[in-house]
C-alpha cells in the first residue's frame, strides 16, 4: 500500500481535480484505491457525488476514533474506489488534534490500520499547511503538487518545499515531490515558459504529462463523477490516464533505484573515523536501541537515528576500543540479534547475542 498526497498551499490549482482523477484512473486499472478527503471544504467528496450532510461518519472519525469500523466510514463510489468523505466538521479536527499526543501521525496510524485493504491511498488536502496537511505529509510516500499554468505563480510550490524542510528536520523523511502542470495550454508562450522554469528546478520531479483545461472537468464535477464516466469525455480523459500511468512508472523507477542502493549498502557494524558505525535496516520500526557489553547491557539502550539518505535504515556511531563486544538491538521493545552481522555467541544463559570483534 502506497500513500500519495496531493498538496499545494495555493488555492484552486487543481489538487482536488487531480486527486479525484488519479484515484479513478488507478481504480479503473484494477488497483484498490482509497481517496481520503482531508479538506474541510469537502470538494473531493462532492466531486464524487457524496454530500457530507448525508454522511454520519467521515475523515474526522477516521483520524480521531480508531474504534470505528472502516466500512462505516467509507463510501464506495465505483469498483475499486472508496472515499473517506469530509465536511465542515473536519475543521474542528485541527483544534482537536492539537491537544492530542502524536497529533502529526494520526493519519498515518489510521491508514496503516487498513493497509491490507488498499493498494493506493490518495489524500486530497486543503490550501493551507495546518496540522491536517502536515498529517498528509507525514503519511505520504510521495507528493503530487499541481501547478496552475494559467497563472505565473510558483509561490505555493516554494512554500511546500520549505515545509518539506521542516518535515525532514522533524521526521528525517523526505517524500519525492512530483510536479504536474495543470490547465496547460501548449499554444501559449506563457504555459511553455512556466514549464521550462519548472524543468530547471532542483528538488522536484517534473512530470512530462500535462493536463489541459477542459470544460468537461467542470461538467463532470457538477454531475458528481470523474470525467471518465462521461459518455463523451474527450482528450482530457487521456491526460488524466497518462498522468496516472506516468506517475506509477516514475514511482516504480524510484523504488527500483532505492532497492539497488539498499543492495549496495553494507549493513552491520562498520569501522569509521569516529569508531564503529552500527547500520541496521528496519523500515517498519518505530524505535531502535542498541545495548551490549559497551553499556553494561543497560535495558534503556543507546538510541539509533533514522538515516536521512536511506529510508528504513538506522545508525549510531560508538567510539569502541579494541576488544570483543556482545550486543543486541531493541527494536520496538524486542531484543534481537543483528540481522546484518552473522557472527554470534551463545552466553552462559543459553541466549544468542551478536558478537563484534574490534581489532
Ligand atoms: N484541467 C482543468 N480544466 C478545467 N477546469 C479545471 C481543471 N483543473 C481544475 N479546474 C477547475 O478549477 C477549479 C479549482 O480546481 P480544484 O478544486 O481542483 O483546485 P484545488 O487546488 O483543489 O482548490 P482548493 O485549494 O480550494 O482545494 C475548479 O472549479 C475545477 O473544476
Ligand atoms: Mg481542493
Amino acid at each position: 500500500m502506497k500513500v500519495l498526497a496531493v498538496v499545494n498551499q495555493k488555492g484552486g490549482c487543481g489538487k482536488t481535480t487531480l486527486a479525484i482523477h488519479l484515484a479513478a484512473a488507478w481504480a479503473k486499472e484494477g488497483f484498490r484505491v482509497l481517496l481520503v478527503d482531508l479538506d474541510p471544504q469537502g470538494h473531493a467528496s462532492l466531486g464524487l457525488g457524496i454530500h457530507a450532510e448525508e454522511q454520519d461518519l467521515g475523515t474526522y472519525d477516521f483520524l480521531l476514533d480508531p474504534t470505528v469500523n472502516i466500512g462505516d466510514m467509507v463510501v464506495g463510489v465505483e469498483k475499486n474506489l472508496d472515499v473517506v468523505p469530509s465536511g465542515i466538521i473536519l475543521s474542528a479536527a485541527e483544534q482537536e488534534l492539537a491537544r492530542q499526543p502524536g497529533r502529526e501521525s494520526k493519519l498515518i496510524s489510521a491508514i496503516l490500520r487498513h493497509a491490507d485493504d488498499y493498494d493506493w491511498v490518495v489524500v486530497d488536502t486543503a490550501p493551507s499547511v495546518g496540522l491536517l496537511t502536515f498529517n498528509a505529509l507525514v503519511a505520504a510516500d510521495s507528493l503530487l503538487v499541481p501547478v496552475d499554468s494559467s497563472t505565473f505563480t510558483l509561490h505555493g510550490l516554494e512554500k511546500i518545499l520549505e515545509t518539506l524542510e521542516v518535515l525532514e528536520e522533524e521526521t528525517h523523511k523526505r517524500p519525492p515531490c512530483f510536479v504536474v502542470a495543470n490547465q496547460f495550454d501548449r499554444r501559449t508562450l506563457f504555459s511553455n515558459e512556466l514549464y521550462e522554469d519548472l524543468a530547471s528546478r532542483n528538488r522536484i520531479h517534473l512530470l512530462e504529462s500535462r493536463i489541459r483545461s477542459s470544460v468537461k472537468v467542470k461538467m463532470a464535477a457538477a454531475g458528481g463523477v470523474p470525467v471518465m464516466s462521461l459518455s463523451k469525455a474527450g482528450p482530457i480523459r487521456l491526460d488524466f490516464e497518462n498522468l496516472a500511468e506516468e506517475l506509477w512508472n516514475r514511482l516504480t523507477e524510484l523504488n527500483v533505484k532505492r532497492d539497488e542502493e539498499m543492495e549496495k549498502l553494507i549493513l552491520g557494524p562498520q569501522p569509521c573515523a569516529e569508531g564503529i558505525r552500527f547500520i541496521l535496516n528496519a523500515p517498519d520500526a518505530g524505535e531502535v536501541y542498541l545495548t551490549g557489553d559497551f553499556n553494561h547491557w543497560n535495558p534503556g539502550g543507546i538510541p539509533l537515528e533514522k538515516s536521512v539518505d536511506q529510508p528504513g535504515v538506522w545508525t549510531v556511531v560508538l567510539p569502541l576500543i579494541p576488544g570483543n563486544y556482545e550486543y543486541r538491538y531493541i527494536i520496538d521493545g524486542q531484543w534481537l540479534t543483528d540481522p546484518g552481522h552473522s557472527q554470534t555467541i551463545v552466553d552462559e544463559m543459553g541466549l544468542e547475542n551478536s558478537l563484534l570483534v574490534v581489532s
